[in-house]
């Protein structure tokens, strides 16, 4: 109920605007976003660079409908990525394709992902297409495909082990060859469209998993499962190991700001983690989802709030 509510609240222009221009908001905001400029961003990666973490960097929006906001938004991309490439940092990029007017022109989001794609190939890494709300599952499977299909083999996507869709998507996209981020899911969908209940979304998130590592002996690219549910990853990294692959055939993804303990220690056993690390204005609908997904999360909020000072 409450996470329906927060999650509706990640649509609302008027609590947008509230929250951006109340410094409270965004003091909480920084626990989870790494700045509003490329270069606070840049010197979160090579921190993370620095402690054995790979990154996947996010430059925030979604739901854009305006052309020049997209095309700002590649020509931040792109700047991103030749600093990525000049510095010598490992990490890829995350896009939303929501940014890029997915909804509304698919062709004109295939053309500009595609210039972000040939920025990310000069780089020397990926581009991972975050996966949104259902209204545009079957539209980012299609965008990856036709991606992949004009040569850009180093893009993939986030799929969500909530969607009943799930498993058909990942067969068809890693014989493709794409390399899949595997998720829960962040939204709120209906019971016709995906699993609601905690179990359930976990025992999904393992068959998923499963399918994924089945193809990596096929040539499928390479899994990368991304959360912070310890006892999930258990149970994954047993699917790992009854198909006797080491610990190098898979990556952890994280979200910046949620267990950076958690992080280091999955580094000290071995594992490749690679943090999702968001950055830019438009931070109000990710920080949302971010409340949304758990109740210490919203009371470090409230507390904010009350206290009218910036969190610890
Ligand atoms: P969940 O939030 O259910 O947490 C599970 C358990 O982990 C908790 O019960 C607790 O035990 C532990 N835990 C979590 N946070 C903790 C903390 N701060 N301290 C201690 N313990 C804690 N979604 C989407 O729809 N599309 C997308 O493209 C993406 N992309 C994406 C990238 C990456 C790298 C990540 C990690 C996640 C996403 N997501 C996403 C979000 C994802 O779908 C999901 O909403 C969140 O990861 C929350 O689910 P978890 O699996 O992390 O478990």
């Amino acid at each position: 109920m409450l996470r329906r509510a927060l999650l509706a609240a990640a649509d609302n222009d008027r609590l947008r605007h509230l929250a951006t221009t109340a410094p409270v908001a965004r003091g909480v905001a920084h626990r989870f976003v790494a700045g509003e400029t490329l270069d606070e961003a840049l010197e979160v990666v090579a921190t993370h660079g620095r402690a054995g973490k790979a990154v996947t960097l996010d430059h925030l929006g979604e739901a854009v409908d305006d052309p020049a906001a997209s095309r700002e938004a590649v020509d931040t991309y792109v700047t991103s990525l030749d600093a990525i490439g000049a510095q010598g940092l490992d990490a890829s990029v995350s896009v939303k394709a929501s940014q890029f007017g997915l909804a509304t022109d698919p062709d004109a989001a295939r053309s500009l992902i595609g210039e972000i794609a040939t920025a990310a190939k000069a780089a020397g890494t990926h581009v991972t297409i975050d996966m949104e709300d259902s209204s545009l599952t079957s539209a980012t499977v299609d965008l990856v495909l036709a991606l992949r299909a004009d040569g850009h083999d180093h893009v993939g996507c986030a799929v969500q082990a909530y969607l009943h869709r799930t498993p058909d998507d990942v067969r068809r996209l890693m014989e493709a060859g794409a390399s899949l981020r595997l998720c829960k899911g962040a939204y709120d969908e209906p019971p016709a469209v995906a699993h609601q209940r905690r179990e359930a979304i976990r025992d999904a998130y393992v068959e998923v998993a499963g399918i994924m590592l089945d193809a990596v002996r096929a040539g499928g690219g390479l899994p990368r499962f991304a959360t912070h549910d310890h006892m999930l990853l258990h149970r994954v990294r047993g699917e790992v190991a009854r198909r006797g692959l080491d610990t190098d055939a898979y990556e952890v993804q994280t979200l910046y700001g949620v267990r950076p303990d958690w992080e280091t220690e999955l580094v000290r056993r071995g594992l490749a983690v690679r943090v999702y690390v968001p950055f830019g204005t438009r931070w109000y609908p990710y920080l949302v989802r971010r409340l949304a997904e758990r109740p210490a999360n919203l009371q470090f909020f409230l507390r904010a709030l009350l206290t009218g000072g910036r969190p610890t």
